[in-house]
């Protein structure tokens, strides 16, 4: 048996991402594989991603329309100078297992702050609570920024709902409004998840911490891989008004509001954030049940504190509710 030699999407699609018609044997020659080969790996790929690949005979394959892959010079020029300033180095990759775990194999040669990696595929991405984050192909924003904080964890409290009002406040600025979020860290549309956000935290908890900002945002979610969503979702594309934002301007406009945040957070603490996530609270008011390792909690929502712990109004009086592994759900 003749084993094809491997061949990746993320060495195909960038071949036809400008929308052009390219021949079987163009692209094999740029690929140094067999026509065949092209031809299986553009059937496979239509197959897995929903991307459309048209194949004509006499001309060769091309996406009707193109697509907009991520690409790390136009991200930078749209952002602005104090994000700029902060960024110490973009990368955008093809495919990788998570953003978060390839930005912190960076660290030894590149420093601990404004590491920013992005990719276009994530094989095994990772969501809250064990749970995986469902991440094709060209098709959504998977991102990480290492930040290094000097005063310990305590100085961090409340720094996941910040970066949840910074998603936010991103949105808004490429024309996705109503965007509200949920106790700890998910971003929604009309109560369904939008984005979802990850902080992994290593080192001394009383003095240096590194702390991976991981966000997840669909942006077009092609249905072959929403099956594996477990959960109600919805994407960019769904909510947009008008003509969508591309995924370029979308991740510079996050960039713009996650660096300065993480260069600032120690000096303002959530404090500074507060009243923002407030208004953005999805279930401000609401009846709730908080779900945890050991049980279960009703009570009605009233916002967080200064420290970002939930306010939640029992039977017994307002408890103070700390993130971690708890998951909040309306009241049915
Ligand atoms: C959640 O469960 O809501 C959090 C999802 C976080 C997903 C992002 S995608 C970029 C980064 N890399 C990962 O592996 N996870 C986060």
């Amino acid at each position: 048996m003749r084993v094809l030699p491997f061949m990746s999407k993320t060495a195909l699609l960038p071949l036809l991402a400008d929308g052009e018609f390219r021949s079987g044997q163009e692209l094999a020659d740029l690929m140094g594989v067999s026509r065949t080969a092209v031809w299986k790996q553009v059937n496979r790929i239509a197959a897995e991603s929903g991307i459309e690949i048209e194949s004509v005979k006499g001309k060769g394959y091309r996406i009707p329309g193109g697509i907009d892959l991520l690409d790390a010079d136009r991200v930078r020029g749209a952002l602005g100078e104090r994000a700029r300033s902060l960024l110490t180095r973009l990368e955008i990759q093809g495919s990788v297992d998570s953003t978060n775990s390839e930005v912190l194999r960076w660290v030894a040669q590149s420093g601990s702050s404004g590491l920013v990696c992005s990719a276009e595929q994530q094989t095994a991405g990772r969501g809250r609570r064990g749970r995986q984050w469902v991440s094709p192909y060209a098709s959504n924003l998977y991102l990480s920024l290492l930040w290094e904080f000097s005063q310990g964890a305590a100085a961090l409290e409340g720094l996941s709902l910040a970066v949840g009002v910074a998603v936010a406040r991103a949105l808004r600025a490429c024309g996705v409004t109503a965007v509200q979020l949920k106790w700890p860290n998910d971003v929604l549309y009309d109560g369904a998840k939008l984005g979802g956000i990850l902080l992994e935290m290593s080192g001394d908890a009383a003095g240096t911490c590194r702390v991976v900002i991981g966000v997840g945002l669909n942006v077009a979610m092609p249905r072959e891989a929403a099956g594996a969503i477990d959960q109600a979702w919805t994407d960019v594309r769904s909510v947009s008004a008008g003509q969508p934002p591309g995924r370029n301007r979308l991740l510079a406009e996050l960039l713009n509001e996650l660096l300065p945040l993480a260069a600032d957070f120690e000096q303002q603490g959530f404090a500074h954030w507060r009243d923002e996530w407030q208004a953005l609270d999805a279930f401000a008011g609401e009846p709730v049940v908080l779900h945890t390792g050991s049980g279960q909690l009703a009570g009605v929502a009233r916002g967080v504190d200064e420290r970002g712990a939930l306010q939640l109004e029992t039977t017994t009086g307002v408890q103070s509710v700390y993130g971690g592994e708890i998951s909040l759900r309306a009241a049915q």
